[in-house]
């Protein structure tokens, strides 16, 4: 399988995990747990797991607190494990169970990532949403599973921590995100001949809009997406761009690459998912209907490619394709990404944090829509101006311990140090947008 690997160790591309043992090619049914199996990615997964039914076999689902979609999953799937928010949410579940299927019910943040770290699962899919994505990644990677990675949020925070898991424990990184899985599509066997990832970007639903006329828009119409429908947070992030911003980030963590040689070209109808410039000037891109199915099967399957039921693209029908610049006057979170990225020492905790803390402050309208960027970057400049003595110093220093309780332990440490500055971050925000001062 490292033949169909992007690269390992560099120069050009320094994928963040090795691949999967040759013997896991064999491994059939794969035993899957779902963190997050109740949002969009995880019914989508859900979907393709059904239709390769004989390929898979359910471990483990979780959710926040809509247990009675996670019921009706469960009752379908009947995994051994469920996990959820906590004691009162569990005691619900229970109740909406059917008779005679009583799995162990996890709870809280403990909960979900023992139920990422379950012995008996070879896969698991982190799917939770935001920054509650980073302890499932983290706890699955501890424990050296093969990780299908939709929670972008976790490389952003602790990318280097994830690189320096995997190194140790052998865990393994498959990208669910469209962008990401296309340039692993791209690269299979070529990232040293790699000049450029070229992320494409939809644009979001006010393309083309300048910056006055986006100081008025509604949460309503920024839920709006014109080509995918995700989740509420990763809808307004397409919005504001920030998740090209966040996708930036990723492709930097994952792929080994700076900043620079990732380019972003905005394409309204998102059926380019992505592309790689080869040394040679050739491009290579990976085209599908945009239907996440597509990312998922390429990883729930990986390396076989089977159908996924996402509907197929017919080239006569799609129309025309086009590619625009971005406009980074109207949208400026592409700029914030590549100052996050050249700071290291924390900045990109920052960068995520106070974005997540704005836009749940615009969802709930107590922000406009250019509020969520003004802020974000008015944390980041606080940040940058209170460690401009460390800017280049790395938030998350290479890990020294000897056996794996010691590696655990000094992971736990440094998840800390992410929390309290995740937490710190959103604080400012919440202040920054009271007026308060920003400190
Ligand atoms: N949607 C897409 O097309 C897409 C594409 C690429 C990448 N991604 C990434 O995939 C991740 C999930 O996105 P999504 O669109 O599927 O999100 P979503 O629809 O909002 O679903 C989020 C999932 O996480 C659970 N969750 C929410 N808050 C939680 C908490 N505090 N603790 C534990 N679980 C929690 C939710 O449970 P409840 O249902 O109980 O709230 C749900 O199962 C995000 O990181 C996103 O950026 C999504």
């Amino acid at each position: 399988m490292a033949e169909l690997w992007p690269g390992l160790g560099g120069p050009k591309i320094s994928y963040i995990s090795p691949p999967p043992p040759e013997a896991w090619r064999r491994v059939w049914p794969r035993a899957i747990a779902i963190l997050g199996s109740t949002g969009s990615i995880g019914r989508n997964a859900l979907a393709v797991i059904e239709k390769h039914a004989e390929k898979f076999k359910v471990v483990g689902l979780s959710c926040a607190g809509n247990v009675e979609h996670l019921a009706g999953q469960a009752a379908c799937f009947r995994p051994p494990c469920l996990a959820v928010l906590d004691g009162a949410v569990a005691q619900k579940l229970k109740n909406l169970l059917p008779s005679g299927y009583a799995p162990r019910i996890l709870e809280g943040p403990e909960g979900y990532a023992e139920l990422a770290s379950l012995p008996q699962a070879d896969v698991v899919l982190s799917a939770q949403s935001g920054w509650t994505g980073l302890s499932g990644t983290l706890a699955a990677a501890l424990a050296g599973k093969v990780i299908c990675l939709a929670n972008k949020e976790s490389i952003v925070l602790a990318g280097d921590l994830v690189r320096e898991i995997c190194r140790r424990t052998q865990a393994v990184i498959l990208p669910v995100d469209s962008e990401h899985n296309a340039i692993f599509q791209c690269l299979a066997g070529r990232g040293q001949e790699a000049a450029y990832l070229v992320l494409t970007a939809s644009g979001g639903p006010f393309f083309g809009k300048s910056r006055e006329e986006l100081a008025t828009v509604t949460a309503e119409q920024a839920m709006h997406h014109p080509t995918w429908r995700m989740g509420a947070k990763i809808s307004i992030d397409s919005a504001t761009l920030m998740n090209k911003s966040l996708e930036i980030a990723e492709a930097f963590h994952l792929y080994g690459v700076s900043s620079s040689r990732i380019r972003v070209l905005i394409h309204p109808q998102s059926i380019v998912h992505s592309l790689v410039e080869f040394d040679d000037g050739s491009l290579l891109a990976q085209m599908s209907a945009p239907d996440m199915r597509t990312a998922l099967a390429n990883c729930l399957l990986w390396p076989i490619c089977e159908s996924s039921g996402a509907p197929l693209l017919d080239l006569t029908r799609a129309g025309q394709l086009t590619f625009h610049k971005a406009d980074t006057e109207a949208f400026p979170a592409l700029t914030l990404a590549r100052l996050a990225l050249s700071g290291r020492g924390g900045l990109s905790v920052v960068m995520s944090a106070a974005n997540e803390a704005a836009v749940e402050l615009f969802l709930q309208g107590h922000v406009s829509f250019t509020d969520i960027l003004r802020l974000v970057e008015a944390a980041m400049q606080a940040h940058s101006e209170a460690h401009a003595d460390s800017p280049g110093k790395p938030f998350c220093p290479p890990l020294t311990a000897a056996g794996l309780p010691e590696l655990r332990e000094e992971v736990h440490t440094l998840q800390a140090r992410i929390t309290r500055l995740d937490r710190h971050s959103r604080r400012m925000v919440y202040q920054s947008a009271k007026g308060d001062t920003c400190k």
